[in-house]
């Protein structure tokens, strides 16, 4: 049995990962504000320690003993990053440096963390990690100062990391108000009420939808990567292909039995029209792939019970 840490594990993706890491036997430890977490995710076997991600004290408490830590917690909101820049800047680029000390301070401890695909910004087609980044929001440029630190951590203090470049996570828990896959939450709480969609622009805006269960595998993948040999790495987390807005309302309807009655509302501002990722590196790295198909995935997540009412 081994201990781990989750920053951010009363949210999304950390409490999925949290129940994994139970199921194998392993001790956990959560640190979470619970500013959009949720207590009730996090299960009772699991230490919760409430507290911010940039408390040194309390992530030393986390981290004391722990075999390695996943750095997931973040204001995950690209419209926030740009309205409270400073605000959101002390969480996501100043919590990550604040969790790398803590980890450096007790001994090297492996980093694995969550990046995110917002670093690409606008690209012509699928993204690869050596692509020059070229964030568009103070959230991605946030996320790419965390690569950055985390290179730092292991060429200066010995600290092993890995981050994990998410494209649009989605699955059971999704928050509808989650600016990645809440639009998933959202189709199937409408179309269930037979309430009209809306869909911002011409709908063919394409994205690259990972079930969470995947997203899972790679940052576990990641931590064996780092056990078996320290370094410090970044990959994609994506299927490589793309859906489009059309084609996603089109599929719950599909899974639901009801043909969506949709609606074409003017395009949001700076919204991209393409993210889609390369998954060969993590495929080479890691060995595996997100291969859990769309319609498997939403049909999982359309069956578990949404968060919280639209
Ligand atoms: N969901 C996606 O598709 C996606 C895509 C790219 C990157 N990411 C990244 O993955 C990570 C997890 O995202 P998620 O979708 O599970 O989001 P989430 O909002 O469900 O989880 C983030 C967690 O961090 C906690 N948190 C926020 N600020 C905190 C603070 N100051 N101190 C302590 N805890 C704090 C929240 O309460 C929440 O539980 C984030 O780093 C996010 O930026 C997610």
């Amino acid at each position: 049995m081994a201990v781990y840490a989750i920053t951010g594990g009363a949210g999304f993706i950390g409490s999925h990962l949290a129940d994994d890491l139970l199921a194998d036997g392993h001790h956990v430890r959560v640190l979470d504000d619970l500013s959009t977490g949720r207590r009730s995710q996090v299960d009772s076997r699991s230490d919760l320690i409430v507290a911010d991600v940039c408390d040194t004290a309390a992530l030393a408490r986390l981290l004391d003993g722990a075999d390695a830590v996943f750095h997931l917690a973040a204001i995950a909101s690209v419209i926030r990053s740009n309205e409270d820049w400073i605000g959101t800047n002390r969480v996501n680029l100043g919590g990550t440096v604040a969790v790398l000390e803590v980890a450096r301070r007790a001994g090297g401890i492996p980093v694995v963390y969550a990046s995110s695909a917002a670093i690409y910004g606008n690209q012509p087609g699928p993204a690869d990690e050596a692509l020059t980044p070229a964030p568009r929001s103070a959230y991605g440029a946030d996320k790419f100062g965390s690569e950055m630190h985390a290179g730092i951590a292991f060429s200066v203090h010995a600290v092993p990391t890995f981050g994990v470049r998410f494209f649009n996570v989605y699955g059971p828990r999704q928050d509808p108000r989650s600016p990645y896959s809440g639009v998933i939450s959202i189709f199937a709480e409408r179309i269930a009420h037979q309430e009209r969609l809306v869909i911002h622009g011409d709908g063919r805006q394409l994205r690259d939808f990972v079930y969470v269960d995947d997203a899972v595998r790679h940052l576990r993948a990641g931590l064996r990567l780092l056990q078996d040999a320290p370094r410090a790495a970044v990959v994609n987390v994506c299927t490589g292909s793309g859906t489009s807005i059309l084609e996603l309302a089109r599929t719950i309807g599909q899974i639901s039995g009801k043909r969506p009655d949709i609606e074409f509302a003017p395009a949001r501002e700076g919204d991209i029209r393409l993210s889609i990722g390369d998954p060969a590196r993590a495929r080479a790295l890691l060995g595996i792939s997100a291969n859990t198909s769309l319609q498997d995935g939403l049909a999982a997540t359309l069956a578990s019970k949404l968060p919280i009412a639209v």
